[in-house]
Formats: C-alpha cells, structure tokens, sequence
C-alpha cells in the first residue's frame, strides 16, 4: 500500500521525543553480524522499512534473526548462501555493506547492482577497486557482481573520495584478511565509529574510525556479543526544524550532542534557540526566521546531506535570501520543485539553490521523491497554511519510526492514509 499523509498545517508544536536508533550505524552492523558466525545481540533497532529489508536479507541468506521489542538476536552461524536476492537488494542502496561481510566470511558474494533513494547516480566504483585491491576477483555481467576471493590481504587503500559506504565495506572485508588495512581519506561520520565499536566487541581490531585514517589488523577467530545503537542524528535534526518551522519548543531526549554539532551551528544562525543538557536538547523556535547565508553539504563534521531538504523547507519561510550548495549528492534537490507547489521561491541550477523567504507556504498536494525529501515536505506541510497531502511517504518509512505519531504526540494534525 501507498500510504500518504493528509496534514493540517499551522499548530505549534510542543513537547518531548525520544530519538530511536540510527538507520545508517543500524545497517552496517546488522550486515557485519554475517562475519562471525555466532549470536549477536543488536539493541535500539528502530523499526524502519530498511531494516525489516535487511533482516529479510540475512534471513534468506540463512541467518536466524528474533525480535524482541527494540532488540535483534542474530545467530549467523545458519548462513549457508552468498547469493543476495535481487529484488531486495534494489529497495535499498546499502544491502552493498554486505559484500565486505560475505567476502569476510565466505569468500563470495553475489548481487545485483544496488537500489536506494534517487539521489544521482550514486556509483559503487570505489567499493569496487577499493574490494579489488584486497585481493577480490569481481565479474560484473547483466548487472550482476560475481565477487570471489581465494583469501583476502590487508593493503594500504587512498579513498578518492571520503564515502561512507566505501570506507565500511573496506573494514568489514578487512577484518579477517591476512595482515593489516590502512584506508586514507576514510569517511569520519559517527556511524562509522560504531561500526568500529561493535566489531571490537566481536573481537575484531579496528581503530582510527572517526578520523580520516582508520587500521585494521585482521584476526582469525569472532565471538559473540551485544552492542547498542547510538542515536539518530538525522531524526533529531529533523524534529530540531520542527520545532524551528512551527515556532515550537521541543525537548529532544536521548541524543548525542557531539554528532549535532553542524546542524545545531546553522539552525542558530535562523535565530532558532538551542538549550543543551548533557543528553536533552530544547529547540525554541523564534518568531523571526533568519536566512542561512550559505548552507554547504559535506562530509562529516561538514553540514549533513541528509538533513539539507528538511533545511530547505525551513528556509522557504526566512525573512530573506538563503544559499543552499549540496556538494555531496548530485540532483538531490526534488524537493526544490515541490516546495514550489506550496509557494516557496527556489531557483536552483546545478548544485546551487537560491531560496527567497516568503511569508507563509500553503498547503497543496506534493509527492515524496526519496526519504529526506519526503521528511522536508512533511515539515512544510507542517507550517503550511491550510490543508498539505504528501503522497509516497514509504519512502518517508525507510528513515522514520511513525513519523506522523510522533509529530501528533507534539500537537500536530496529521493523519495517515
Ligand atoms: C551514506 C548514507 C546516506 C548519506 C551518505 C552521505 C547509509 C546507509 N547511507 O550513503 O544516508 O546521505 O552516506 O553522507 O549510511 N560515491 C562514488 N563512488 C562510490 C561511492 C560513493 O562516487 O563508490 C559518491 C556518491 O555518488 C556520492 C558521494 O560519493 O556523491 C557520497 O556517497 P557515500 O558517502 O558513499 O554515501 P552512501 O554510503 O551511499
């Protein structure tokens, strides 16, 4: 089902919210749970559309996946295959973590070129080389990979590019090769630190994840463990501009301020308020929206791709001209058109957007083109005046726990269709 959300724009929201588990450390560990072939106990899963396709993933590759309320317990030790299936890995882009797992594992590892949001296009060359360089024989034919190892060797890897995805599928395939990985210009995001925390504590030897430089000693044997997802930075820079585009006040519970640090610096500059104690945040949104002079995408500690639409929308409604340079994804600015829909003056050409604050949106019926832009849209919707309908919100349901519920809870009027 298709499901939409038919909001009513204009109620100021206020309260508190719990942050869930973050989608992207989630992912890659529950992909890293393949390598040591034994019980792993994963709490804070949120429960998103992306993760119930990767428990579907490890289940038809063999593993035993229980559910127990937030908690996963995946005993690995049942995986008997290395074939992806491929109408799950093209729902989503990171099912790609698992050739780093299996190769680790097994040797082997067979997929269809990856899906995910329509962002760009989103190549996998560096994964590619970089698996390549390690020692893995890859056939790409009819949009397959046919991935083959006689036994993978560390080896010193320059990232060209510092990509997220890149840098994980490189430590998971290292974490059993013979000797040691050095992967340069490696991605820093948060996510990446608990992927080296959770491998750690299965006994593998990685260091350096949340600097450009990260080592890993390949070792021979795993164990069993428990690991517990830290907090989504995206969902709480996402109800942070709820509360700053409905001029609320909102208590964001269970957070890590560190990870928060970009967006916390530009919401300020929108004269948004922001309150910090130790785990808590309280956003306080003013009466007077300031422009952001200039908002450029980067890789972390940069400003984060993933919250800029939920950023655009918040822009829309600034007393003056704001800038908005997406340097990381290519054609990530669908959102641009739809806010357009409610009224919003955005001109964008190539990866620049110029955004003219109006005084209010209204509400109009727009369609979510991928998952942040999707949240974008809700939170105009949420500000709009009048009536906002948001078809596609499945892709919304890939990175939101109910968002709808959660946004109700703090006063809002939105039903799901
Ligand atoms: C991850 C996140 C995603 C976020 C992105 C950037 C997960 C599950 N997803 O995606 O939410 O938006 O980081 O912070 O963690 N690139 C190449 N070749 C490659 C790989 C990437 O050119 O082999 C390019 C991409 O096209 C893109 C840029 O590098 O322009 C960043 O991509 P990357 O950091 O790899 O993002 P993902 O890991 O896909």
């Amino acid at each position: 089902m298709v499901e939409k959300y038919i909001i009513n724009g204009g109620a100021r929201l206020e309260g508190e919210v719990p942050i869930i588990g973050a989608k992207n450390a989630v992912l890659p560990i529950l992909a890293a749970t393949v390598i040591n072939g034994t019980t792993n106990v994963i709490s804070n899963v949120p429960k998103l559309k992306d993760v119930e396709v990767m428990i579907k993933i490890l289940t038809s590759l063999g593993a035993r996946v229980d559910i127990e309320g937030d908690t996963l317990i995946i005993d690995s030790s049942t995986i008997n295959r290395v074939t992806l299936p491929e109408e799950l890995v093209r729902e989503m882009r990171s099912s790609i973590i698992l050739m780093g797992a299996l190769l680790a594992r097994f040797g082997e590892a067979v997929l269809s070129y990856p899906g995910g949001c329509e962002i760009g296009p989103r190549p996998i060359d560096l994964h590619l080389k970089s698996l390549r360089q390690m020692g893995t024989e890859i056939v790409e034919s009819h949009g397959f990979l046919y991935c083959k190892t006689d036994g993978l060797k560390g080896c010193e890897i320059q990232l060209d590019y510092p990509s997220v995805g890149a840098t994980e599928n490189i430590i998971l395939a290292a974490t059993m090769a013979e000797g040691t990985t050095i992967i340069r210009n490696a991605a820093r995001e948060p996510e990446i630190v608990d992927l080296q925390d959770y491998l750690n504590k299965a006994g593998c030897r990685v260091k350096g994840a949340g600097t450009s430089v990260i080592v890993v000693e390949g070792v021979q044997k795993l164990n069993s463990c428990e690991h517990r997802i830290i907090p989504d930075r995206i969902v709480a820079g996402t109800f942070m501009v709820a509360a700053a585009i409905t001029r609320g006040e909102i208590v964001l519970k269970n957070v890590v301020l560190e990870h928060l640090q970009s967006i916390i610096a530009k919401l300020k500059e929108t004269g948004t308020k922001v309150l910090v104690d130790r785990d808590e945040i309280k956003v306080i949104g003013p009466e007077k929206l300031y422009p952001i002079e200039m908002l450029q995408t980067l890789p972390y500690p940069g400003f984060p791709t993933d919250m800029q639409a939920q950023f655009m929308a918040l822009l829309t409604i600034a007393d003056g001209t704001s800038i908005v340079n997406e340097t990381v994804f290519e054609n990530r600015f669908k959102h641009a058109e739809e806010l357009t829909r409610m009224g919003a003056n955005i001109k964008t050409l190539g990866s620049v957007a110029v955004i003219k604050g109006i005084k209010e949106l209204t509400g109009a019926k727009v369609f979510a083109k991928d998952l942040r832009g999707g949240a974008a849209l809700v939170l105009a919707g949420l500000a709009a005046q009048g009536v906002t309908e948001v078809e596609n919100i499945n892709h919304v349901n890939r990175g939101y726990e109910n968002l709808y519920v959660s946004l109700n809870k703090l006063g809002a009027n939105i039903i799901s269709v």
